[in-house]
């Protein structure tokens, strides 16, 4: 059984990793290729985009491809609705997995915002200290309130930061724990967070010390994705797998 996994996430590695040391499943790992120096997988690989849903739908067909589980990032608002478009099309059977949102707990002060262009808007008039979250290809949206410092984390250095006058760039990828956000944010002066509802433990620190330094957390909100059966862990796809692959 091919199984094509739509990745660029932790959740994505994993499964590949597991789907690897089982017998009768080949698994597939597609990557869009926007960072400069991906974790590769040990199985079979192809990285780059498909073409909207017709490419996909003849991927699909070309490849043999017996089922297809979406593991992109929550954030990722095409790839989804492509591959469910391709799906329908061709009969391939679909899954979702992913990572559940954050939820706000007691001592949270979230500004819940639909978009990121919303979080540039919500930091005001007056100039502030922000520490932006947002993944590199969000940041021109801050471009509209330049009045703020910003402390800006990423993985891969952004081509361009001139829409951002007052900044200071940290490169670095993730995991972050609580302890380390808290002394960062402290010595950085930071009065507010911005960051995507990503959710998941490996970027969850920050939120815990936004709590703790008792900073107001301008949180974006996911973009809406197509309703398909969902897992919630690598057992769950197995058993989904398990399920299509003992069909006739
Ligand atoms: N957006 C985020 O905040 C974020 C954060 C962390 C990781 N990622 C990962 O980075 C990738 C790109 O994110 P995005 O926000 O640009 O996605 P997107 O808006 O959903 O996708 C834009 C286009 O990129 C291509 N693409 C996306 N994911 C792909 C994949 N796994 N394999 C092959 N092609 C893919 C598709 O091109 P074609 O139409 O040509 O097929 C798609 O139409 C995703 O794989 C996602 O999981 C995104």
């Amino acid at each position: 059984m091919r199984v094509l996994i739509l990745g660029g996430t932790t959740e994505a590695s994993a499964l590949v990793a597991a789907l690897a040391r089982r017998n009768g499943v080949v698994p597939v790992l597609s990557l869009a290729g926007r960072t400069e120096r991906p974790v590769l997988p040990d199985v079979a690989f192809r990285i780059g985009g498909f073409g909207g849903a017709d490419g996909l739908a003849a991927y699909l067909q070309n490849e043999a491809i017996d089922a297809i589980v979406d593991a992109t990032h929550p954030f990722a608002a095409r790839m989804c609705w492509n591959a469910a478009q391709a799906c329908a099309r061709t009969g391939v059977p679909i899954l979702r997995f992913g990572r559940p949102a954050w939820a706000a707990v007691p001592g949270d002060r979230w500004i819940d915002v639909p978009t990121v262009e919303a979080a540039a808007a919500v930091l005001g008039e007056s100039p502030r200290r922000v520490f932006l979250t947002v993944g590199r290809l969000s940041l021109p949206a801050f471009g509209a309130a330049p009045q703020h410092h910003y402390v800006v984390r990423s993985i891969d250095a952004p081509e361009d930061l001139s829409m951002l006058p007052h900044r200071r760039l940290l490169l670095a990828r993730g995991p972050f724990d609580a302890e380390a956000e808290e002394a960062l944010m402290r010595a950085e002066a930071v009065e507010i967070l911005v960051t995507k509802n990503s959710g998941g433990p490996a970027t969850a620190g920050k939120i815990a010390a936004a709590r703790r330094l008792s900073l107001p957390v301008v949180m974006v909100a996911r973009p809406p994705r197509p309703s398909m059966p969902a897992a919630g862990s690598v057992e769950d796809v197995v058993a989904w797998l398990e399920a299509h692959r003992s069909r006739p």
